[in-house]
């Protein structure tokens, strides 16, 4: 049951992606997805040519199942990343926010790699499946990391009708059945982030997973303050400070000093400056293993799927008798 296009494509047991962690995905997080039957993906982005090919090394070691690597294509060195990659002979590549000028697609395909971008619109799905993408992953507003303007529910349905390649749904899942609504809309699967922040492979510090577990679903907040591009963080002192003075029409030369002091004040008194996380936040209140998270989701999807088939056959429950 829900073994898709995706895991065909991809040669995964469940169509269950594990987003990109820049900073956060060890090799033992990716590792631990990929064995659960999922697809692991290895952040590049903080990680230098040498790092990333160990790192790459060590999900090896951990497991003989499929994996990706992260590339974002912003940095200057996103060629000498990508050289990195292929000669370590990695299979699939997600690739995250990006420079349009840069033939990306194009370059790892060339490669013989499997390409998933992560797109925030229509548009950019038409165009990564016209340069030769595998499948796309279409990013709602909801999402954890860098965001676009339209919301995940809104989005899958209108990038499925707009390809052919499978689709994956990003942005705000964390349970079965926000799994199998993904595969109702169309998608072939689903990719978390924030769900597997807070699971106990993930090397995220302690007191960041304390705030998931206790965020609110209104607790998140998008700024620019991290990358120069709409980030959804969860709510701190920090970003707001920073976000009201933007709002204020603050210039370049005071953000920057405004963010070096926030980040002073914050070491000084033990706050937390920014914790990188969607809105499905609100709905993740444990620590399992990623295994846990994984049988948990196909477990309780498979249960909502039976009790739909009921529905659709008998007539909707009535509630009062
Ligand atoms: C802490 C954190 C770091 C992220 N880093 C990256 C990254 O390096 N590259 C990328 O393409 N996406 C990155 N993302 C986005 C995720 O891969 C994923 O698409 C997103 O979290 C999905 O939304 P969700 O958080 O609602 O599950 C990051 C997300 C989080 C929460």
């Amino acid at each position: 049951m829900f073994h898709t296009a995706l895991c065909a494509i991809l040669g995964i047991k469940y169509p269950i992606l594990q987003g990109a962690l820049g900073g956060v995905a060890s090799a033992e997080l990716v590792a631990a997805v990929s064995e659960a039957g999922g697809l692991g993906v290895l952040a590049s982005v903080y990680l230098k040519p040498k790092k990333l090919t160990e790192q790459i090394e060590k999900v090896r070691s951990l497991t003989a199942r499929p994996f990706a690597v992260n590339l974002t294509p912003i940095s200057s060195s996103f060629m000498e990343v990508a050289q990195v990659v292929a000669a370590a002979g990695v299979d699939i590549v997600t690739t995250g926010r990006g420079d349009p000028r840069l033939d990306v697609v194009g370059l790892l395909k060339r490669r013989g790699i499997k390409v998933l971008p992560v797109v925030p619109t229509v548009r950019h799905a038409r165009r990564v499946e016209e340069e030769g993408a595998d499948a796309v992953i279409a990013s709602g507003y909801e999402a954890g990391g860098h965001v676009g303007r339209v919301a995940t529910l809104p989005l899958i349905p209108q990038v499925v009708d707009a390809v052919r390649i499978p689709v994956v749904a990003a942005g705000g899942f964390f349970d079965g059945r926000g799994f199998l609504a993904a595969l109702a809309l169309g998608a072939s699967g689903v990719q978390m982030g924030t769900r597997f922040l807070a699971t106990a492979e993930c090397m995220l510090p302690p007191r960041h997973k304390e705030r998931i577990l206790h965020a609110g679903e209104e607790e998140t907040l998008v700024t620019k303050m991290l990358t120069g591009k709409p980030v959804r963080v969860l709510h701190t002192r920090a970003v707001e400070e920073w976000n009201a003075a933007e709002a204020r029409g603050a210039g370049e030369a005071e953000l920057r000093a405004l963010k070096w002091q926030v980040r002073q004040r914050a070491w000084e008194q033990g706050e937390l400056v920014h914790v990188v996380a969607g809105q499905a936040a609100g709905g993740v209140h444990d620590l399992p293993t990623v295994a846990e998270v994984i049988e948990r989701i196909i477990a309780e999807a498979q249960d909502v799927a039976g009790g739909l088939a009921r529905v659709a056959e008998v007539g909707a429950p009535t509630t009062a008798t």
